[in-house]
């Protein structure tokens, strides 16, 4: 496996630069039927994906293909409508290369988000999950191939992939909204098929509250690049078995419209803390 130069890193961030009139400080990146967030950045600069240098196109329903660069809760960021997922065939070093562009481009911080089955049966479809840690079941990692030490260590810290301090303050500010955030553990699987029942009791009981197509090759590539990363699932369904019906992206994606006040909600106010 070929990892992504940093010339083509730069070629994409000097590309994004180029358009744009701020130094965006937070990454944003939003899952199946959140990009709603993009709405509200103020002064957006549109740049379709296809504009730059290296980057894939998205092309699952449901997930536009647009970086935004803008202010949002006071802050200059920089986000990504639709993602990339390793099921559309993109390798982990392409989904993860916008990360390495936000980088680039100079943001220290990022706020994933993603639409994601619930595992933990004290979920229900609707919640709103903070994640503590994930499980990366992909078999990929971003990282696999020569190391570039100007990105980041051959060898990088998880103990702590998704910040203590920004979980403390999303905490905080659910509180405050008066909603419970669920807390747990993601983990990402290849996809596209949802989980059989019996993958999904194989889940559990190795830890995870809820589980996801997208996610993991990116933080990984954040840590490797010592961003500081928050992280926030919607469940948007009951994984497969627990409810006695079929999963369907019909679901995810109305589930998602369902929460979007309470989401953007917590993440602009999020957004304004980091
Ligand atoms: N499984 C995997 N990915 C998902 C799910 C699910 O149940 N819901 C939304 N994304």
């Amino acid at each position: 496996m070929q990892q992504l130069t940093s010339v083509q890193i730069k070629e994409a961030a000097q590309y994004i630069a180029g358009k744009i009139a701020i130094k965006p400080e937070i990454g944003l990146i939003m899952g199946s039927g959140l990009g709603v967030l993009g709405d509200l950045i103020e002064e957006a600069v549109v740049i379709p994906y296809s504009d730059i240098p290296h980057f894939p196109v998205s092309t699952v329903e449901g997930h536009a293909g647009d970086l935004l660069v803008g202010k949002l809760s006071g802050r200059n960021v920089v986000l990504m409508k639709g993602r990339f997922h390793m099921y559309e065939g993109y390798g982990p070093e392409l989904t993860a290369f916008p990360v390495r562009v936000m980088k680039a481009l100079g943001a220290s911080s990022l706020l994933v988000t993603n639409a994601a089955g619930g595992i933990n049966l004290n979920f229900a479809s609707g919640n709103l999950m903070l994640i503590s840690d994930h499980i990366n079941l992909t078999g990929k990692n971003p990282l696999i191939g020569p190391n570039d030490n100007e990105l980041g260590v051959r060898f990088p810290d998880m103990s702590e992939a998704y910040s203590k301090r920004l979980r403390g303050i999303a905490s905080e500010i659910a509180n405050e909204q008066g909603f419970s955030l669920q807390e747990g553990v993601y983990v990402g699987l290849l996809g596209p098929t949802y989980e059989t029942p019996a993958e999904i009791r194989m889940l559990r009981a190795l830890g995870a509250d809820a589980v996801g197509m997208s996610t993991v090759a990116e933080v990984i590539a954040a840590r490797h690049s010592g961003i500081e990363v928050v992280g926030i699932s919607c469940i948007t369904n009951m994984a497969a078995g627990i409810l006695d019906q079929p999963l369907s992206h019909d679901e995810v994606m109305e589930t998602a419209e369902r929460v979007k006040s309470q989401f953007l909600g917590l993440v602009t106010a999020l957004i304004a803390k980091m």
